[in-house]
């Protein structure tokens, strides 16, 4: 029996007014910014990418703006226009209605439902995007746009040379340009209860995936047949997109941080790493187990899995709010660092001195997490503290690449165990615990 998750809980249709207060929370940090000044802040959807000739990559929708709009379609620009005192305006620019086109690839929103459903006060064609987009930053001192995206910067030079010539007519360019990007990062850093439901949703139909893909692995199967298992358990739980290309890794492929799944065909005492984790509603998910393929890990595979769970479990320990970003890599480096010292991985060293040279970093070379939300490697700075309501991962690992200083049996370990917490005031939630970490668990679902 294929296990399903519940499907309570979630609503299928978008609440539009979570995205209009997300405006105006950063119209209040606009309006702080400016200090009375007439503002503009503007972004784009993006657009579709060609693949060849006609057929396109499939459309992914700028986090950015779909956070502030929940408007998934290409090609739309949105503005948010203040005086700088009362009068203020939000203002979606987007294709027009076209049955043509709409015969061939579905539905285009047009400006009436842009203006309807997803709340804002003006639409427009995107037609006359130049005149609108113009009118308003000649009204405005400041511009807020993603200064870092030189397409984007390009368009608003454009505008702005088109502006410099009306300059005898007594208009000014804006004199602030701000980046908009950095702006939001620190709002998006901190999610709201809507992105937590969906993001607690994500994680649970990821984790029941990984479930079923420990069940169904056995030898003789390809890397591709276990995220065929993945992508099915993620689509028939209406989560239709991933966050990432799977990553199904099987005996030495999983000491490849981002191997994608292949054709290797899985053997007896292989480990299977799998990293996968699907997007719903536009948000990510992003789990790892490792399991012995044929259900019972050696005694080697054993030891390094649990040094890896232990130093999870130790980072999770320093995950709350206060605690500095860093905290939580900090001790996951130190558990590691001991137990392989311990386990003659790590040679004559104290625990100290073998951090200060870093001798971990032969087996664990990344970080311990990310930030996660809209994106996979979600914004927000590294430099901080927790906030209540912070999303990340914790995922330590240990890769061990064949050595003559490193006995046989551990040669080609990979191991990642990777989970999804929620910071909260005296701790953290793991969101992402649907599927079993401790050995003896996983042995059991690698094993049915
Ligand atoms: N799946 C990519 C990562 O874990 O960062
Ligand atoms: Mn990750
Ligand atoms: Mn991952």
């Amino acid at each position: 029996m294929t296990r399903e998750i519940k499907k309570k809980s979630l609503s299928r249709t978008i609440n539009y007014e979570k995205f209009k207060k997300r405006r105006l929370v950063l119209k209040k940090n606009l309006q702080q910014i400016t200090a009375g000044k007439p503002f503009t802040a503007i972004l784009h959807s993006g657009l579709e990418v060609s693949r060849n000739g006609d057929v396109f990559y499939p459309f992914r929708c700028d986090s950015n703006f779909y956070y502030l709009t929940g408007f998934n379609e290409s090609n739309a620009w949105m503005m948010m226009y203040s005086d700088g005192k009362r009068q203020y305006e939000e203002i979606i620019i987007s294709k027009t209605k076209d049955k043509t086109k709409e015969l061939w690839d579905g539905d285009i929103i047009g400006q009436e439902k842009a203006k309807k459903k997803y709340l804002f006060d003006k639409a427009y064609s995107i037609e006359v995007v130049d005149q609108t987009v113009i009118s308003k930053l000649e009204l405005s001192q400041c511009i807020f746009f993603p200064i870092s995206d030189r397409n984007f910067s390009r368009t608003v030079s454009d505008w702005l040379s088109k502006l410099t010539r009306k300059k005898r007519m007594g208009i000014d360019n804006p004199d602030h340009l701000g980046d908009l990007s950095r702006i939001l990062e620190n709002q998006r850093v901190v999610k709201d209860l809507y992105e937590l439901k969906i993001m607690k949703k994500a994680a649970s139909i990821s984790a029941a995936a990984h479930i079923e893909a420990m069940k169904v692995s056995k030898p003789g199967l390809k890397e591709f047949d276990i995220e065929t298992e993945l992508l099915r358990v993620f689509r028939n739980n209406g989560a239709y997109d991933v966050a990432y290309p799977c990553i199904v890794a099987g005996g030495p492929n999983a000491c490849v941080l981002h191997h994608k799944a292949g054709s290797r065909l899985l053997q007896k005492n292989d480990l299977v790493l799998i990293d996968a984790g699907c997007e719903l509603q536009g948000y990510a998910s992003d789990i790892t187990r490792t399991f012995p393929v044929s259900g019972k890990f050696t005694e080697a595979q054993k030891l390094i899995y649990e040094i890896v769970l232990q130093a999870q479990k130790d980072a999770i320990q320093k995950i709350k709010v206060g605690k500095k970003y860093a905290t939580p890599h900090d001790a996951a480096v130190r558990s590691i660092t001991k137990n392989l010292i311990d386990a003659g991985l790590i040679k004559n060293k104290s625990v100290d001195e073998a951090i200060e040279k870093r001798d971990y970093q032969r087996f664990y070379m990344h970080k311990t997490g990310h930030w996660l939300g809209l994106d996979v490697h979600d914004v927000g700075s590294y430099d901080t503290t927790f906030k209540e309501n912070m999303v990340l991962t914790v995922e330590p690992g240990i890769y061990i690449r064949p050595s003559k200083d490193i006995p046989r049996e551990f040669w080609n370990i990979g191991i990642r165990i990777e989970d999804d917490v929620v910071v909260k005031e005296e701790g953290c939630e793991l969101i992402s615990r649907g599927v079993p970490v401790e050995l003896n668990e996983v042995e059991k679902l690698a094993s049915l």
